[in-house]
């Protein structure tokens, strides 16, 4: 990818609110990133946006639990200094903002970069205990449920 993963991650563990290991953290953005980049190979997703979004989305929560503005917090970071160790412009951009501002309130999209960014996201649902279904999850998605219970259980086992 032609960014600094490094810088960013760096800037985004220092503004960093909540638990780094937590819930909505890096190991949660790790599993959105793998399964995002899976389904992206089926739909045709912008990578680099996928892996943008795997990293950013969360990553103005100020809360672990209850936090329905941080997506809006979320998608304002395109528009902040951050933006300039990711050099993504224009329609790029755009996709990233709105896939990241409205990733949480159970949209769906025909853009499949944006779908894909929600679904990589939904399929980690697992760790909270809610089961990822449609209508909020593609097909493609669908059919990576199973592997995507068996990846959130072992991480959340790893953490006890
Ligand atoms: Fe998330």
């Amino acid at each position: 990818m032609d960014y600094d993963q490094t810088g960013l991650l760096a800037h985004i563990r220092e503004q960093f609110r909540i638990s780094w290991h937590g819930t909505h953290g890096a190991n949660h953005w790790a599993r959105v990133l793998h399964h995002g980049k899976h389904i992206a190979a089926q739909t045709g997703a912008d990578l680099l946006v996928v892996e943008l979004f795997a990293f950013l989305h969360d990553s103005c929560r100020e809360d672990e639990y209850r936090d329905p503005e941080h997506g809006a917090r979320g998608g304002g970071i395109c528009a902040q200094p951050e933006r300039q160790v990711f050099h993504l412009t224009g329609d790029r951009l755009d996709t990233l903002c709105f896939a990241i501002r409205d990733h949480s309130g159970g949209d769906v999209s025909t853009d499949p970069t944006i779908q894909t960014c929600w679904d990589a996201d939904r399929l980690d649902l697992w760790r909270v205990g809610i089961v990822p279904t449609a209508p909020f999850i593609s097909d493609i998605a669908l059919d990576r449920v199973d592997h995507a219970y068996d990846l959130s259980m072992k991480t959340r086992q790893l953490a006890r």
